[in-house]
C-alpha cells in the first residue's frame, strides 16, 4: 500500500516537474510524452535526418525533452554565429553530460568551463604556437609522417586496402611529436592499442545518445549503454599518458623544453612557486587526452571522406592531378602552395562541408538565463549548435547535397567569397576548434602529397562504397577499400 502511494507521489512529482518545465518560454518542441518527453521519437544514430525534419516543422530553434532534461537545438549559420560568437560571453561553457562529467571531469580544454577552461586553452594555444602551429617546423613534421604513410602504401603495390589504420597511425604521430616529443613505429603494439581504444570510443558513443546526456548510465549493468566500455578505455588511455608524463618528469630539464608535456611541467613549477596549484598532473593528463581524442580521429575521418569523394567524382581527381603537376611537379609540397592550388583548396573546403564530420556540434550552455529569438535559454541548458544545418544551408550553398568544389571558386578561379566565409566545420566563437590551423595544414599536405604520387581507384567501378556514413561522436564513412596506384 505504502509502495503504491510512493509510486503515485513520484509519478505526480515527475509529471509536475515535467509540466513546469514546459510552462516557461522554451523554444517549441515536438509533442512530449509525460516522464519520457521525446524519447523514442528518433534514434540517436539517425539524429541528423530527424533534426532536419523537426526543423522544417518547428523552426530553426526548437527544444527536445529527453526524460526530464531539456536540449535546445539551434539551426542555421546565423543563429549559431549569433549565439556562439556574438554572445560568446554567455555561451562558452559546457553543460552537464558525458564530456564535462565523464571524459574530462571538468579538466583539460575540451570539457572544462569558466576560468579553468580559459587558463588551459590559453596556455595550450600559446605552447602549440611556440611548437609550430602554423609554422614551418610543423610542416616538416607533417611531411615526415606523410612520407612514412606513402612508404606503407607503396608496400601494398596497388592492392585494394582499407587505409584507416595506417592513416590513423600517421596522423596521430603528428600529435605525438607535438605532445610527447616522439613518434611511434607503425608496428608499436602499445601505440596501436591506444589508437584502437580511442577509435572504439568514437564508434560506440553517438553525439545525442542517452549516455552523452546522462553519463551516470554507465553504471547500468550489462554495459547496455556502452558506458563501461568507454570507462575502461579511458582508464587505459590515461594510464598510458601518465606513464609518459612520469618519464618526462624523470628527465625534466627546464632549459631544454622539447614538447607540450615539458612546457606544462615548467609552467607547473613556476605556478607552484607563485602559490597557484591549477596546473595539476590531472589537468595535464586530460589535456593530452583531449589532443588525441579531438586531434587524430577528426583529421583521419575527413581524409577518408576525401578519398571516397574522389572515387565517386573521377573528374575532380583528374583536375587535381593536373593542377598539382602544373604547379608543384615533383617538388616537395608546402603550405605556401595553398594559394597557388585554388582547386585543391576548394576541394578541401567541399570535403569539410559534405563530410560534415561534427554534424551536431559539441554541446554548449549559457552561464546565465538568456533570451534569444523570443525564447528562454535557461542557465546550464544543453544547447546543440547543429553544424550540419550551416554546412547544408540552401541559402548559402546552392544545391547543398551536391559535391561541387567549384562552388568555392570565383570567376577567376580563385578560392574566396561569401560561401568560404560562412563555412563553420570547426564551429565558431571562443570555443572554435583549437586545432583548426593544424587540421587545415594536415588536410592540404596529405592530399597534395598523396595525389602527387598516386591515383586513387575504386575496387569495382560498378559498386562504389556508400556515401552514407555512421554517426558516432563524429560522422564517419563506413569501412571501405580502395586502390592506390602509382602515377609514374
Ligand atoms: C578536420 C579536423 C577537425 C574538425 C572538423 C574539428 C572540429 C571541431 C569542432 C566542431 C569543435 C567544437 C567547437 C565547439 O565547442 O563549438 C572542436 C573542438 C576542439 N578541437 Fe577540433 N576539429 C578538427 C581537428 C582538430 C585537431 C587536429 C586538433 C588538435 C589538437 C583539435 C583540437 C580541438 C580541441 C582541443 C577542441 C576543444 C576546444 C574548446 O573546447 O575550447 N581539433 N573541433
Amino acid at each position: 500500500m505504502i509502495a503504491a502511494l510512493l509510486c503515485v507521489l513520484i509519478f505526480l512529482f515527475l509529471t509536475w516537474r515535467f509540466l513546469s518545465g514546459r510552462r516557461t518560454n522554451l523554444p517549441p518542441s515536438p509533442p512530449c510524452v509525460p516522464l519520457i518527453g521525446n524519447v523514442g521519437q528518433f534514434a540517436p544514430e539517425d539524429s541528423i535526418v530527424a533534426f532536419r525534419k523537426f526543423r522544417q516543422k518547428y523552426g530553426d530553434i526548437f527544444s527536445l525533452k529527453i526524460f526530464h532534461k531539456t536540449v535546445i537545438i539551434v539551426n542555421g549559420h546565423d543563429h549559431i554565429y549569433n549565439l556562439l560568437l556574438k554572445h560568446g560571453d554567455v555561451f562558452s561553457d559546457r553543460p552537464a553530460g558525458i564530456l564535462r562529467d565523464f571524459f574530462s571531469k571538468g579538466k583539460g580544454v575540451l570539457g572544462s568551463s569558466g576560468s579553468s577552461w580559459k587558463e588551459q586553452r590559453t596556455f595550450s594555444l600559446n605552447v602549440l604556437r611556440k611548437f609550430g602551429f602554423g609554422k614551418r617546423c610543423l610542416e616538416n613534421q607533417i611531411m615526415d609522417e606523410v612520407r612514412g604513410l606513402l612508404e606503407v602504401i607503396e608496400k601494398f603495390g596497388g592492392q585494394a586496402i582499407d587505409i584507416e589504420e595506417p592513416l590513423t597511425i600517421s596522423v596521430a604521430n603528428i600529435i605525438c611529436s607535438i605532445v610527447f616529443g616522439k613518434r611511434f613505429d607503425y608496428n608499436d603494439v602499445k601505440f596501436k592499442r591506444l589508437l584502437f581504444l580511442l577509435n572504439e570510443i568514437f564508434h560506440v558513443t553517438t553525439g545525442s545518445s542517452f549516455l552523452v546526456l546522462f553519463p551516470t548510465l554507465r553504471h547500468v549493468p550489462f554495459d547496455i549503454f556502452k558506458g563501461q566500455t568507454v570507462q575502461r578505455n579511458l582508464d587505459e588511455i590515461q594510464s598510458f599518458i601518465r606513464e609518459i608524463i612520469d618519464n618526462h618528469r624523470l628527465c625534466f630539464d627546464k632549459n631544454n623544453i622539447n614538447d607540450f608535456i615539458d612546457a606544462f611541467l615548467l609552467e607547473q613549477q613556476n605556478q607552484e612557486m607563485e602559490g597557484n596549484a591549477s596546473f595539476t598532473d590531472e589537468q595535464l593528463v586530460v589535456t593530452v587526452q583531449d589532443f588525441f581524442s579531438a586531434g587524430s580521429e577528426t583529421t583521419v575521418t575527413t581524409l577518408r571522406w576525401a578519398f571516397l569523394f574522389l572515387i565517386h567524382n573521377p573528374y575532380i581527381q583528374t583536375k587535381l592531378h593536373k593542377q598539382i603537376d602544373e604547379i608543384i611537379g615533383e617538388a616537395i609540397p608546402q603550405i605556401e602552395h595553398r594559394e597557388k592550388l585554388p582547386y585543391m583548396e576548394a576541394f578541401v573546403l567541399e570535403v569539410l562541408r559534405m563530410g560534415n564530420i561534427v554534424p551536431l556540434g559539441l554541446a554548449h550552455c549559457p552561464n546565465r538565463d538568456f533570451e534569444y529569438g523570443g525564447y528562454l535559454f535557461p542557465k546550464g541548458v544543453t544547447v546543440l549548435p547543429i553544424l550540419d544545418s550551416a554546412l547544408q544551408d540552401p541559402n548559402i550553398f546552392n544545391n547543398p547535397q551536391k559535391f561541387q568544389p567549384e562552388r568555392f571558386l570565383d570567376g577567376e578561379g580563385k578560392c574566396k567569397g561569401t560561401q568560404k566565409d560562412k563555412m563553420i566545420p570547426f564551429s565558431t566563437g571562443r570555443r572554435v576548434c583549437l586545432g583548426e590551423n593544424l587540421a587545415r595544414m594536415e588536410l592540404f599536405l596529405y592530399l597534395v602529397a598523396i595525389l602527387q604520387k598516386l591515383e586513387i581507384q575504386p575496387v569495382d567501378t560498378s559498386d562504389l562504397p556508400s556515401l552514407k556514413g555512421h554517426l558516432g561522436i563524429t560522422y564517419m564513412p563506413k569501412p571501405y577499400k580502395v586502390k592506390f596506384i602509382r602515377r609514374y
